[in-house]
């Protein structure tokens, strides 16, 4: 097994474990006294999985439905009723296995519970994998608005093994690609950028995609562990996010903007892979929204005098060679009032992420308003 420390000031705050498959798990809960697993009800064979080789003391285990409309306070309640349930002591650890709105839900809810107890997290989808379960960032949805209410704590351990992409809807796993490349866009000294942009673009032109995320299994999750360890630096260096770890917010504050006027459409049934790189505007997951936002953030930095070097028609080319949607269905004043609703909104003003080049980019603060009418330039 593989291990990135995440060190603050030289002293660990958590670890990201890689390993080749769900078995894993085990050896990092070998001596807990409490285990509480919390599952997406749609991973139960990797759940079951766990809890069939766990070998610690207690074992619980509870099954969650996983939506962006159950990732709110109640579920987070829910949560820590069982926990109080199943009478889960200050020693603890509790387990989340599922995609990001599991780890979410489940962080928040060990970090508040009893004041805080121990959490550590098995990924299942390549998004949580590449950000969500990394670097501690919980929380749920206020109403409308995406991850309004949380915490930074950080788990424990995070274990991630490409098993679990096996089994992923092909749109799951392209939509995750996005995160992916969002970090090498920030650091690209070992050039993962091209490495990525080369796997990614031969699964979705192979005959059988899944067949082909299987063959390219090493190399991906060589990609992980590189974006992993980028995270983790970051992470490392400013935890609360007051300065570099903005950065991750690359094409975000369009893309929460762009998910937001999504949700408030009827939604679309659209169960398939993507067409054409669009998506119906009524169904446009974070992953894809990820993918449009730095697009849009890419024509910014070029209309701003950021970039260098043509950074909106390599993101557009490449990006979509990946599979990944890069037209934004949404005009850019359709997406405004959302951006100034922004929770990274300070004051009216968006610490918006630019990118000078691949592999380099910078903060610069404007308002929604501000940000619109140079787009429209
Ligand atoms: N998702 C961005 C971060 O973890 O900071």
């Amino acid at each position: 097994m593989e291990e990135i420390r995440i060190l603050e000031n030289g002293r660990e705050i958590g670890r990201v474990v890689s390993g080749p498959d769900i078995g894993g798990v085990s050896a990092l809960l070998a001596g807990e006294k409490a285990v509480y697993m919390v599952y997406d009800r749609n991973v139960e064979h990797f759940a079951g999985a766990i809890a069939e080789t766990a070998g610690c003391g207690i074992f619980r285990k509870k099954a969650i439905d996983a939506t962006e409309q159950t990732k709110n306070i109640s579920t987070v309640m829910e949560i820590c009723r069982w926990l109080l349930e199943e009478n889960a002591g200050r020693n603890a650890l509790l387990l989340a296995v599922g995609g990001g709105i599991t780890t979410d839900l489940s962080g928040f809810a060990a970090s508040i519970y009893k004041r805080g107890i121990r959490f550590a997290f098995v990924p299942t989808t390549l998004l949580a994998q590449i950000d969500a379960a990394v670097g501690g960032k919980t929380g749920v949805n206020l109403d409308a608005f995406k991850n309004m209410i949380g915490v930074i704590r950080q788990p424990l351990w995070t274990y991630e093994c490409p098993e679990v992409l096996g089994t992923l809807p092909y749109r799951e796993f392209v939509g995750g690609s996005a995160e992916l490349l969002k970090t090498f866009i920030i650091d690209n000294r070992g050039d993962d950028f091209s490495r990525a942009v080369s796997i990614l673009t031969r699964i979705n032109t192979a005959e059988s995609r899944k067949t082909a995320i299987g063959a390219y299994g090493n190399g991906i999750m060589d990609l992980i562990h590189r974006a992993a360890a980028i995270k983790a630096g970051i992470v490392g260096r400013d935890q609360f996010e007051n300065g570099e770890r903005r950065l991750l917010n690359l094409g975000h504050t369009f893309a929460h903007a762009i998910e937001k006027s999504s949700n408030s459409l009827p939604h679309e049934d659209f169960a398939g892979d993507m067409v054409d790189t669009r998506v119906p505007a009524g169904n446009i997951s974070h992953g894809e929204a990820v993918a449009m936002g730095m697009v849009m953030a890419a024509e910014l930095s070029e209309k701003t005098g950021t970039a260098v070097e043509p950074v909106a028609a390599t993101l557009r080319n490449n990006l979509a060679a990946c599979g990944l949607p890069v037209e934004c269905p949404f005009t850019p004043e359709e997406l405004e009032d959302a951006m100034g609703k922004d929770k990274k909104a300070e004051g009216g003003i968006i610490h918006f992420v630019l990118m000078r080049r691949i592999g380099e980019t910078v903060i610069r603060d404007m308002t929604a308003r501000e940000a619109i009418q140079t787009l429209k330039k």
